[in-house]
């Protein structure tokens, strides 16, 4: 029987799960299975994107028919010719002989590679479009994501990007289509970046160049090939991609990996490990003999610290470490900072061999000394640990660690965090504005800073819950209007207090301009304009960081720039006194009062998106 889901009025998910693949590709374990995705469009032409594996092939052939509901199919996309997405392919052509195929010149070699046929099809390069009666498709080239011929296609009516491999997920859909009805990143996160970083995690610049197109499409839901559709909040998927593809942790912290025959060598990473985590640095561990390699691949991806500990065995690295070393620099690893331990009781070897492998990645800063061990561990070697520890420590920016939480100070009084010693931070106040495509919108931050000269390079600290921190993600790119003394407070109540993602806040805001970069700039109230695109971001979970480089800058005016603490004495209204007898708490950054006597922990203020630490008692 037929097991389709509606994935919007005219598109619907015809693609089936598999449970009992033990190895994707014949080496990735599945535990949670898989999804072949596939995607029929009913329009005035049927379009059917791509097939599915063998495995589930029956099932296909059924929702297919079934989606269908009589129609002939008119169109088959095929996107990529791996054969988990290609296998039903001569099906579908027995069982629909008037089908079109729709394919690059390359995906035709493919398919005769394949299947020995010399198959007619109709073939598009880049920006060609097909309009299929409501719907206008659009081809868009994506090589190496994942292999040579995928292209991803852009449906321009309802603004889906059906992205073949990328942003797939492994793991079954279990009754779920769209990433919003589970809890992804704490359920699916780490199998997405399992799934990218073992899939296509070599083909970072190739996925860079996908982004970059994609980022110039207006996108409301993504269709992958393997797992959940995305119809919201697209960034936490796309931001992750940003790092990945350029191979950028995503969080501080030191990944261990080992090689232990007898236990000795698992010592040493057991104490060091150790020794991190007394300085506050989170830290993971993996027995390379036990923990699958894609495990451990996904998790170099993630991050930022990486320790490889290894026996010599056979004169060499011990044969798990060896593979896991071969597999990490053909994956292309690369901006990691890393350390090495060796063990050898008669002639150790594995240190240097080790370093000799991951010599051949980009970027690996070596930390200088390798721990040898004879062995077992000694005393000496302890110390020899914990200068290695040290020596991690000190390339670990401070906010990295949380050694100032909660801990004893010197004279033994608890160390405290009081957030009014922000408040004592200067700050300026900026309009930072981002557009994709026709949408312009605009939002007030409080965190630019100049980072460096040569290249000139800003970063910005940007809350997720603002929309304009969405299309910067997106797009990658964004302006500064960098406000002056003589900002009003409506100013503020403009970009600061709504929402983008449902009103236009340009719309009744007149006096703006737009940079070379086709981005809104605010032309009075401000001193000075700043565009730049984004090199690098880094997600701290409410907020996203992003590095950019200055593409464009100029001065409208010499008045003074406007800061934190002017905005708070002389342009915010005070808050009105409370009502007598009412109970509630007031936002000390933008005067909102929430009534009531508790006020949750995880509240936000609706106005200025701060959170329940910057509210006070009335
Ligand atoms: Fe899921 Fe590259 O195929």
């Amino acid at each position: 029987m037929y097991c389709i889901k509606k994935t919007t009025n005219d598109l619907t998910w015809v693609g089936a799960n598999d449970r009992r693949l033990a190895m994707f590709e014949g080496v990735y374990s599945v535990p949670g299975g898989v999804s072949y995705n596939s995607y029929l469009l009913m329009d005035e032409k049927t379009v059917l994107f791509d097939t599915v594996d063998k495995a589930v092939q029956r099932r296909f052939l059924e929702n297919v028919a079934s989606a269908l509901d009589g129609r002939q199919l008119d169109y088959l996309v095929i996107q990529h010719m791996e054969p988990d997405h290609s296998a039903a392919i001569e099906d579908i052509l027995v069982r629909y002989p008037k089908v079109k195929l729709v394919c690059n010149a390359k995906t035709r070699d493919f398919i005769n590679q394949f299947t020995g046929l010399n198959i007619d099809a109709h073939i598009v390069k880049e920006n060609d479009t097909l309009n299929t009666g409501r719907h206008t498709l659009h081809f868009v080239m994506a090589p190496m994501v994942h292999w040579p011929e995928v292209m991803v296609t852009y449906d321009s009516t309802d603004k889906i990007l059906f992205s073949a491999d990328a942003f797939g997920t492994f793991g079954a859909l279990n009754g779920a289509l769209f990433a919003d009805e589970v809890d992804f990143n704490k359920d699916y996160m780490d199998e997405a970046r399992r799934y990218y970083s073992n899939i296509v995690g070599k083909y970072g610049n190739q996925v860079q160049a996908l982004l970059k197109k994609a980022g110039a499409l207006d996108i409301k839901i993504i269709c992958p090939l393997h797992g959940f559709v995305w119809r919201e909040n697209l960034s936490s998927l796309i931001s992750k991609y940003i790092l990945w593809s350029a191979y950028q942790p995503e969080e501080n912290g030191v990944m261990i990996a080992y090689a232990s025959v007898y236990g000795n060598t698992e010592n040493a990473a057991e104490i060091l490990a150790c020794q991190l985590r007394e300085k506050g640095i989170k830290t993971v561990m993996f027995d390379v003999s036990v923990t699958p390699a894609s495990e451990i691949i996904a998790a170099a991806f993630r991050w930022s610290h990486l320790v490889f500990a290894s026996t010599t065995y056979n004169a060499g690295i011990f044969v798990s470490m060896e593979a896991l070393l071969d597999d990490l620099v053909a994956h292309n690893i690369q901006n990691r900072t890393v350390a090495v331990i060796e063990n050898g009781s008669w002639a150790a070897t594995s240190g240097g061999l080790i370093r000799e492998k991951l010599g051949k990645c980009k970027n690996i800063n070596f930390i200088e000394q390798t721990v040898s061990i004879k062995s077992s561990v000694n005393k000496a070697q302890v110390s020899e640990l914990e200068a290695v520890a040290n020596a991690i420590e000190s390339t670990f920016p401070r906010s990295a660690k949380n050694a100032g939480d909660n801990k004893e100070s010197k004279d033994g009084k608890a160390a405290s965090i009081d957030t009014n010693a922000m408040f004592k931070l200067s700050y300026g106040l900026f309009v930072l504005t981002a557009k994709d495509g026709s949408k312009d919108n605009g939002c007030i931050i409080n965190t630019a800073t100049q980072i460096t000269a040569s290249p000139l390079r800003i970063s910005i600290a940007v809350n997720k819950a603002n929309f304009t921190h969405d299309m910067i993600v997106k797009t990658g790119e964004f302006n500064l209007s960098v406000l002056s003394e003589s900002a009003p407070f409506s100013i503020f109540e403009q970009f600061g207090f709504h929402t983008g993602r449902d009103t236009d806040k340009f719309a009744s805001y007149g006096n703006n301009e737009r940079t070379a970069n086709g981005i809104r700039y605010i032309v009075e109230h401000a001193n000075s304009i700043i565009s730049a695109k984004v090199s690098e971001s880094y997600d701290y979970g409410s907020h996203t960081v992003f590095m950019a480089d200055v593409t464009q800058s100029f001065v409208l005016s010499n008045e003074p720039s406007v800061t934190y603490q002017y905005y708070f004495d002389n342009i915010k209204p005070k808050p009105q006194p409370p009502q007598e007898g009412k109970k509630g708490y007031v936002c000390k950054i933008c005067g909102y009062v929430f009534e009531g006597s508790s006020l949750p922990d995880d509240f936000i203020c609706p106005l200025c998106k701060h959170g329940s630490a910057d509210f006070e008692m009335l």
